[in-house]
């Protein structure tokens, strides 16, 4: 093991394809919100989706709250979401004035409780937005079942599931409308982006003119509505065509990283990996594990300290929506079990396309390190 050599929990995989596609685009002068590979990437994707159409937006929050207002979710309406997820899910719910009712996810998906979400349903419910949290897709087919008929729109919060399949349908294609986020930690990244796809040609149409201003398309400077600013630049999308190009390489070269991992710490009783439901293939995008007994969260924070000290940058899980500031008045009494047990168990090990073997080899040597200093130094 070399001290000196640290590993972060994410980093692009940038080549000489991006630059290429980088440097033309700027070259073009087309380094704005209009351009070539604006079209290219919009086209490409929706065609990698399997979806009609494809709108790229400047981060995955902004997609997120385009496809909700595009759908005309306002003030005095309830929009279903999971408790363990990033924030920006339930963000863009509160920007749109409606109510988030958040629901525990499921232990077996780590993904929203289908049951729960039906036990959710009032007649306020205008959507449900279920996250692929940690790159397994939700259960979209049941999802489906409750929303179908009901007016209720399911969308995917896609962020972290680029290449994931479910009864071997790609993300993307698995709810009525799906986002992507391109943050510099994600499968694909253009430092910034986001994208959403839809199989609604109206719900597109409308995203578009909410995402240039609300200005009509048949008359410059004329706004019907309010709109916003929600464009990506083609700078960004250069490298995003670029991305995409590599995307499966990308996907399989992340899936051995895992799988490596989970191979590596098959015999670690406090190791327990990320499960993946009949059907599913997850997306790799961080290797997630749990760590130590149920309901326990210690060991957990002491085996990221212990990494940080061996060279190994590691994430908690994120925090339950309901126990943040602004969502507090969410929570319920009977809370949500098994969101708080993941969210204190759950750790993330560095994952990106460009890691060697030798280098995830390291890393698991340097896991099984920690977790045995931390055994030899437990109390009897
Ligand atoms: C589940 C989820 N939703 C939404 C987002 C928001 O995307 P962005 O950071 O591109 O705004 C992210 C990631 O950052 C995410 O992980």
């Amino acid at each position: 093991m070399n001290p000196a050599l640290r590993y972060p929990v994410a980093r692009p995989s940038l080549t000489e394809l991006e630059e290429a596609y980088v440097l033309d685009a700027l070259r073009s002068g087309w380094i704005s919100s209009q351009g070539p590979y604006l079209r290219r990437f919009e086209a490409e994707f929706a065609a990698r989706c399997g979806t009609p159409t494809a709108v790229a937006t400047g981060n995955g929050t902004l997609a997120l709250h385009l496809v909700l207002a595009a759908a005309g979710i306002g003030p005095g309406d309830e929009v279903i979401v999971p408790a363990l997820t990033y924030v920006a899910t339930a963000n863009a719910v509160t920007y749109c004035g409606a109510r988030p009712v958040f629901v525990d996810v499921d232990p077996a998906t780590w993904c929203v409780d289908v049951d729960r979400v039906g036990a959710a349903v009032t007649a306020r419910t205008r959507a449900v937005v279920a996250v692929d949290l940690y790159g397994h897709p939700a259960d979209y087919p049941r999802l489906r079942e409750i929303c179908a008929g009901r007016d209720i729109l399911l969308v995917a919060d896609a962020a972290e599931s680029f290449g994931a399949r479910l009864g071997g349908t790609g993300t993307g294609g698995l709810a009525d409308a799906s986002t992507f986020s391109f943050f510099g930690n994600k499968i694909l990244t253009s430092g910034e982006g986001g994208c959403v796809t839809t199989f609604d040609p109206a719900l597109a149409e409308r995203m578009r003119l909410l995402r240039n201003q609300g200005m009509d398309p048949q008359r410059r400077y004329y706004f019907p509505v309010v709109g916003y600013n929600y464009r990506l630049t083609n700078l960004a999308a250069a490298l995003l065509c670029a991305q995409l190009e590599r995307g499966t390489a990308m996907v399989q070269r992340r899936q051995q990283i895992v799988a490596t991992y989970e191979k590596a710490f098959a015999d670690l009783g406090a190791l327990t990996p990320q499960p993946v439901a009949v059907g599913v293939e997850r997306a790799p995008w961080m290797a997630s594990f749990l760590v130590g007994p149920a309901g326990d969260g210690r060991l957990r924070d002491r085996l990221a300290v212990e990494l940080d000290r061996l060279g190994v940058e590691t994430r908690p899980f994120f925090v339950p929506i309901p126990e943040l500031p602004p969502y507090r008045a969410a929570a319920r009494d009977d809370g949500f079990p098994v969101t708080t047990d993941l969210s204190r168990r759950g750790i993330n090990l560095p994952t990106y396309a460009d890691l060697t073997d030798p280098e995830v080899l390291d890393i698991a040597d340097r896991v099984r390190t920690a977790l045995a200093r931390l055994s030899a130094a437990a109390p009897a």
